[in-house]
């Protein structure tokens, strides 16, 4: 069964670990997670983008897949199904469609705005039993064609938004998403350490996991960060592992031509990216 994100990352925050956010782009790449996730012990977050959705056919077609195949797999870990920066429409099509945990993405919004909306979507989601996650300065980098330049959260804003009683807060702390350029300045720890003062027991989320050192992701879990979001890493991981596949000619020996086969390596790939990260973040066990 899903569940929403709000006890696992107050568990999260508390025991200062943080919970992964692995974004799915198909079958083959929720079941790799899902599995990862049991194995490990570890509490879990699907992330779904809107371009991902619509590539999947549409919310409502996610939402039955992830719960058939917790329940095909005999998943007992807890599980969230999240909408990755949703817009306020795609927010309601998710809520519909039997997801347990939204983000609403209104950073774009002059603040006034960003409030009332999430403020709306609070209650909805209280009264349905999800968690929402809102975001306060923009994070950098292009998904799905929207592309950001990074900027840090203002403190005071975060505190705004987070006692509207929002569960979780994204806030930009100079991270990006997609891969890091050479001459990035890496996190602002001083940004972090002011919003987690002003926000107390709320879980963080970082956004744009991929590529950030190891030794920075540790600095942000102890300054307060519950909630780590990766996507690019387990596409590139994928990439590289059928790409190997095919360039060693394995789809022209026998059957290797079978999409169950070809597929192998890079679901194989999703797995250890997956445990890596689980492990950093020190989740596994906590389910
Ligand atoms: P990366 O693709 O950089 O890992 O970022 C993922 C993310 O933040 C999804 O919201």
């Amino acid at each position: 069964m899903l569940v929403n994100a709000k006890e696992m990352l107050t568990k999260a925050k508390a025991g200062k670990y943080a919970v992964g956010q692995f974004n799915i782009n198909n079958l083959e790449w929720t079941k790799a997670i899902l599995e990862t996730a049991q194995e490990l012990r570890s509490p879990v977050i699907l992330g779904v983008s809107a371009g991902a959705g619509k590539y999947m056919c549409g919310f409502k077609t996610v939402a039955a897949m992830v719960d058939a195949m917790v329940d095909s797999l005999a998943i007992t870990v807890p599980v969230a199904l999240h909408l990755d920066h949703g817009t306020y429409e795609d927010c309601y099509k998710c809520i519909d469609a039997g997801f347990s945990s939204i983000m609403f993405d209104g950073s774009h919004y002059p603040i006034e705005e960003n409030i009332a909306k999430t403020k709306e979507l609070i209650d909805v989601c209280a009264q349905k039993g999800l968690s929402l996650e809102a975001e306060v300065g923009s994070i950098g980098g292009e998904e799905d064609g929207v592309v950001g330049m990074g900027e840090c959260a203002d403190p005071n804003e975060c505190k705004m938004i987070a006692d509207l009683g929002v569960t979780m807060l994204a806030a930009g702390i100079g991270n990006i998403h997609g891969k890091y350029p050479e001459n990035w300045a890496g996190l602002s720890f001083e940004t972090l350490d002011a919003i987690q003062q002003k926000t107390g027991d709320m879980p963080l989320v970082l956004h744009g996991g991929t590529g950030i050192p190891a030794d920075m992701i540790r600095k942000a879990i102890s300054l307060g960060v519950a909630k780590i979001n990766v996507n690019t890493e387990c596409q590139i991981a994928f990439a590289e592992a059928v790409r190997k596949y095919i360039e060693e000619g394995k789809d022209l020996q026998g059957k290797g031509f079978d999409p169950r086969k070809l597929l192998a390596p890079g679901s194989q790939a999703i797995k250890d990216t997956v445990k890596e990260k689980m492990e950093l973040f020190g989740s596994v066990g906590k389910a």
